[in-house]
């Protein structure tokens, strides 16, 4: 699929002519992570708190909520959806009542509704279209108006997704929009120089890279992804991790990308004889990888000359962690260049869980463009993949 999302223009809430009085169901993305009981953050809540307020102050009737939570195989208490109404309760300072189900008793008139995790319902993920949308029916019969503050589940093809604004009109929430039309414009239209860089562990990353050759100025490849590519041209990468799924039929994007002259891979690395912060470590260019050591880390030239790529840039992209951030001896990478993206006065948008955070944790997030709320829908519009929930959306949707 070609660059199809770079043109992307959502409706959004100001396109609809009046909320007065209307149902509105918001399928959120409050997947938070919780630990023993207690959500450890709730920026996904607090993310989604502007779309919520500006429909309670036009009027709405009533909210209807609708998330997922986990990755549930059967009704888990520990992933009922409780946990999120009482969090939201506290962040939006109304009552938020939880539902389990709607079936017989219908719903309450509560102004803002929770319902249970969506993905306890077997429509919600069902292979079969006609389930999914037999499901979303069900979703869309409660209300008169959808909205998708989910940017971060718009790459699944689920009835909450892409079931219910079939039967209802569908529009993007307020945090949609600025992620979709920010990620949009540093690929079809950015300030240049448009450095991208990319690390981390998955393969699948190579897709991106090569989407984006002819999109952007410089590409910086870090992480496992980097030992994939020297792999590829023939290097000894000792016993350094690289993503070797699926590289039979990535070749000729592995070519590609080896060949281009805006990819710049790492002349050196940290090394380590083993995967733990007591390792034995050592610095050696990235010839020079010898058999039982791992490179966790890219090298203090390899971090200068990222980072003057990155002081030149008009626009960053960022996807995926430089190095084994979480361990301390491996973490320069990700900090040095997190920080010299956070110094940039042009345009910077992390992309990924891992890389996203990262910036969290150094505390950079505020200092950036845009941190995407979603890894994976954020990476699919990098690679130029549609988003088959937003597509619903487009403005030029028939
Ligand atoms: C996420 O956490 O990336 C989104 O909530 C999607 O969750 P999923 O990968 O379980 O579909």
């Amino acid at each position: 699929m070609e660059i199809e999302n770079k043109k992307m223009k959502l409706k959004n809430l100001r396109d609809f002519p009046d909320w007065s009085g209307k149902k509105v169901f918001v399928r959120v993305d409050f997947n938070v992570p919780v630990k023993e009981g207690v959500v450890q953050d709730d920026k996904r809540m607090a993310h989604a708190l502007p779309t919520l307020c500006y429909l309670l102050e036009q009027g709405v009737s009533q909210i209807i909520l609708g998330t997922h939570f986990g990755r549930p195989k059967d009704h888990e208490s520990h992933l009922k959806t409780d946990i999120l109404a009482d969090g939201l309760t506290k962040l939006i300072g109304q009552p938020v009542k939880k539902i389990d189900d709607w079936g017989e008793k219908g719903l309450p008139t509560d102004r803002l509704v929770l319902l249970e995790n969506l993905r306890f319902h077997l429509g919600e993920k069902s292979k079969d279209e006609s389930q999914r949308d037999a499901f979303g029916r069900q979703l869309a019969d409660l209300v008169d108006v959808y909205v998708n503050e989910a940017f971060s589940n718009s790459h699944r093809s689920h009835a909450s997704m892409t079931s219910i604004p079939k039967f209802v009109p569908g529009f993007a929430g307020l945090g949609v929009e600025k992620e979709v039309e920010a990620i949009s414009k540093a690929i079809q239209n950015p300030k240049r120089p448009l450095v991208a860089v990319i690390g981390g562990l998955k393969a699948d990353k190579l897709t991106a890279i090569h989407h984006l050759l002819p999109i952007a100025d410089h590409i910086l490849v870090a992480g496992a992804l980097a030992c994939n590519l020297l792999k590829a041209k023939g290097y000894e990468i000792g016993d350094s991790k690289s993503d070797d799924e699926g590289m039979e039929e990535r070749l000729s994007l592995v070519a590609a990308i080896n060949e281009s002259d805006k990819v710049h891979l790492p002349t050196d690395f940290v090394v380590a004889d083993a995967f733990s912060e007591s390792a034995q470590i050592k610095q050696v260019s990235a010839e020079a990888i010898e058999s039982g050591w791992m490179a966790l880390d890219i090298g203090p030239q390899s971090v200068d000359q990222f980072k003057q790529y990155i002081e030149s840039a008009q626009t960053v992209l960022w996807f995926g962690p430089i190095g084994v951030f979480e361990l301390t001896p491996f973490s320069e990478g990700t900090r040095i260049l997190g920080q010299s993206i956070a110094d940039s006065q042009g345009v910077t948008i992390i992309g990924g869980g891992d890389s996203a955070n990262a910036v969290k944790q150094l505390d950079l997030a505020d200092q950036m463009t845009l941190v995407s709320t979603g890894g994976g829908a954020s990476l699919k519009m990098i690679e130029g993949e549609a988003l088959p929930a937003l597509d619903l959306l487009r403005a030029d949707a028939a």
